[in-house]
């Protein structure tokens, strides 16, 4: 069954996903079953080609699964790896998208949009082109503009693997903070066994090709939380545990 439904938890039940490749099926994903509860913060992490991006955009669904079911609240709001950014558009634009095409720009979000802008240093940047910023700056832009548009879900795919130490740093705690705010459901991919202890609830490890959970993991870390401060021995032996799982799967 290939069913989708819209409720406010993630689920997903049996999902499995081959692609066809070379007249032969590539089995990406297999079997995975989980589910998140609405305004948790989940984060997937496994090495290169564990298909999380597919699941990612089964979840969207820009992609199909080929087994099981997923059931997805309606209102997602899903920043792909790279390229979220429509080129020929500014920055300004880029973020006002969604509105026009709902035919809902007003004051109230101009505001918004340059309250986020001046928040993040970019007021100088509204006319610009995303090929005239860093990558770290559109993946900023994109970041506001999922932000703008308050969504049940929000789905990122690697979000800060553009950015620089410091950069990505504070917009971890921005993404808290943005998550806290809207009291959504947030599901991230990341490869940074820090940055997901840092954010998550709840930590779901993928096995190399085809992806499989092998691990769930709760972080149990008060919040708010200091990433300074993530080094007790639980925390500290939690992520000896990441690491070590990922290592055998070879990252
Ligand atoms: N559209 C596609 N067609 C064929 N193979 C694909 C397609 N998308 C991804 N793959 C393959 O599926 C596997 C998982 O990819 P992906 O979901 O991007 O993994 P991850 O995000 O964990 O690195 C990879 O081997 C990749 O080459
Ligand atoms: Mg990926």
């Amino acid at each position: 069954m290939t069913t989708r439904l819209a409720t406010d938890r993630v689920v997903f039940e049996n999902i499995s996903k081959s692609y066809r490749v070379n007249n032969a099926g590539l089995k990406v994903v297999d079997d995975i079953s989980l589910t998140v509860d609405p305004g948790k913060f989940v984060c997937l992490i496994g090495p290169n080609g564990s298909g999380k991006t597919t699941l990612l955009k089964i979840l969207a669904g820009i992609e199909k699964q080929s087994a099981g079911k997923v059931t997805a609240p309606d209102n997602i709001a899903y920043l792909p790896q790279q390229g979220s950014l429509m080129p020929w558009l500014t920055v300004r634009e880029n973020l006002r998208l969604p509105a026009k095409i709902k035919n809902q720009l007003d004051n109230k979000l101009e505001k918004n949009i340059d309250r986020n802008l001046k928040q993040f240093g970019l007021d100088k940047f509204a006319g610009f082109y995303p090929a005239e910023l860093s990558g770290g700056m559109q993946q900023k832009v994109a970041l506001i503009r999922t932000a703008l548009y308050t969504p049940d879900l929000i789905i990122l795919d690697e979000p800060f693997s553009a950015l620089d130490a410091i950069t990505r740093l504070q917009m971890q705690v921005w993404l808290v903070e943005l998550w806290r705010k809207l009291k959504c459901t947030v599901i991230c991919v990341t490869h940074d066994i820090n940055e997901s202890m840092f954010l998550a609830d709840e930590i779901y490890v993928l096995s190399s090709r085809p992806g499989k959970i092998i691990r769930q993991m709760t972080v149990d870390a008060r919040r708010p939380r200091d990433i300074d401060k993530l080094s007790t021995k639980r925390l500290l032996n939690a992520q000896k545990e990441l690491r070590e799982l990922l290592v055998n799967e070879r990252i």
